[in-house]
């Protein structure tokens, strides 16, 4: 059995990715440092798949000796790379903080796979990659701007060191047979537009701590009663209703992408060494329309207000999808309405109701 090590695997997107990959026959070993989560989730992924012996190592993939440590004691097959601080406005805040976590984590690593035995890598980018732009739907192809924050400095350098890992590691193909190919990574990164929702069972979701800073789990603490009141941030945008657009994945099927993704680099079904994706579904939705869906769906009124825009916030972005449908086989499936439904069962669940 193939084994894959999530590095940041009992966070948000980790936990629905372990449970994704488990339901898919791998092995996973999951490595956590807990700074931005607890305990929770990875209790809610054992439950989930009915199995206790998930190994779960509390580490942080900055310690060097640690990650090697655990390379020599697992061999992994693949890494699936989320370990990493995600906060935009702090990270304009404490750029070193971040440039120090996000990419000495990543070096270990790729430092330990290639020690070990090499294996293959797969990278938690975002769309925010891409910056500002008017061609839209994004593909892979569109430019990318320079980042607007450290945060996204962090995601576009450290694809630049995966693409550069595989490059050289493809040089050992020139090598003779039997020279030591330790080194051959293969990667891929996915590029997240907004992944929103929880698991379907409501036993996984996202734990934001402190005020939350993205929309969806804003609307639900509100619904619940935790916050007073959304902020609509800007409906003077050029747009149909004014407020912003942007690609909401539902992170189900965001976690069944990365099964998709890593049985690609595994089965050795890869066109190129190196190769990026867009995960997301396609379909611009506003923040009015996702709040009025969130409404809807569930049977209740929140309050909101419209509010200035907020500092840095893209007009518009969303996903062509086309080439992680056609060279994943993956497609986003939920609708807009489950996953919102998902997100309010879950916000029901951590507040015991
Ligand atoms: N929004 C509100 N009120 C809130 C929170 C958000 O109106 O309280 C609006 C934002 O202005 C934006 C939309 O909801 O128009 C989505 O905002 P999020 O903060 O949920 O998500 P972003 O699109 O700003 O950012 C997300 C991730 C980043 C990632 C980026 C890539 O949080 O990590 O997508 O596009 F880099």
């Amino acid at each position: 059995m193939k084994r894959v090590l999530v590095s940041g695997g009992a966070g948000y997107i980790g936990s629905h990715v372990t449970v994704e990959l488990i339901n898919a026959g791998y092995d996973v070993v999951v490595a956590d440092n807990m700074s931005n989560c607890d305990l929770t989730c990875f209790e809610g992924v054992k439950k989930i798949t009915g199995r206790d012996d998930i190994p779960f190592i509390e580490m942080d993939c900055c310690d060097d000796a640690a990650v090697a440590d655990l390379f020599s004691k697992y061999r992994i097959d693949a890494v699936i790379h989320f370990a990493a601080f995600k906060a935009v406005g702090e990270s304009v805040a404490e750029p070193v903080k971040y440039y120090r976590n996000n990419l000495d984590s990543f070096l270990n690593i790729l430092e330990a796979a290639k020690t070990h035995g090499g294996c293959n890598v797969l990278f938690s980018s975002s769309a925010t990659v891409y910056g500002e732009t008017d061609k839209l739907p994004v593909t892979e192809e569109s430019p990318r701007q320079p980042a607007t924050s450290p945060y996204g400095n962090t995601k576009q350098i450290c694809e630049d060191i995966l693409r550069d890992v595989v490059k050289a590691a493809a040089g050992y193909d020139a090598m003779e047979p039997g020279a030591d190919r330790k080194g051959v990574v293969k990667g891929i990164a996915l590029r997240y537009f907004n992944p929103i929702g929880a698991h379907p069972s409501a036993l996984i979701g996202e734990l934001p701590r402190g005020v939350p800073n993205n929309l969806v789990p804003y609307i639900t603490q509100t619904a619940i009663g935790k916050r007073e009141c959304l902020s609509i941030f800007g409906n003077d945008y050029p747009t149909p209703d004014g407020t912003c657009l942007r690609d909401y994945i539902d992170v189900v099927d965001l976690a069944k992408a990365h099964v998709a993704a890593v049985g690609r680099m595994l089965d050795g079904k890869m066109e190129e060494s190196y190769e990026i994706f867009n995960i997301g579904t396609g379909r611009p939705v506003s923040v009015l329309e996702l709040v009025n869906a969130f409404e809807k769906v569930n049977g209740l009124k929140l309050n909101y207000r419209f509010a200035p825009r907020r500092a840095g916030d893209t007009t518009a972005i969303w996903a062509d999808p086309m080439r992680a449908n056609r060279e994943l086989g993956w497609k986003a499936e939920r609708t807009l309405e489950e996953t919102l439904a998902s997100a309010w069962a879950w916000e029901k669940h951590i507040a015991g109701k």
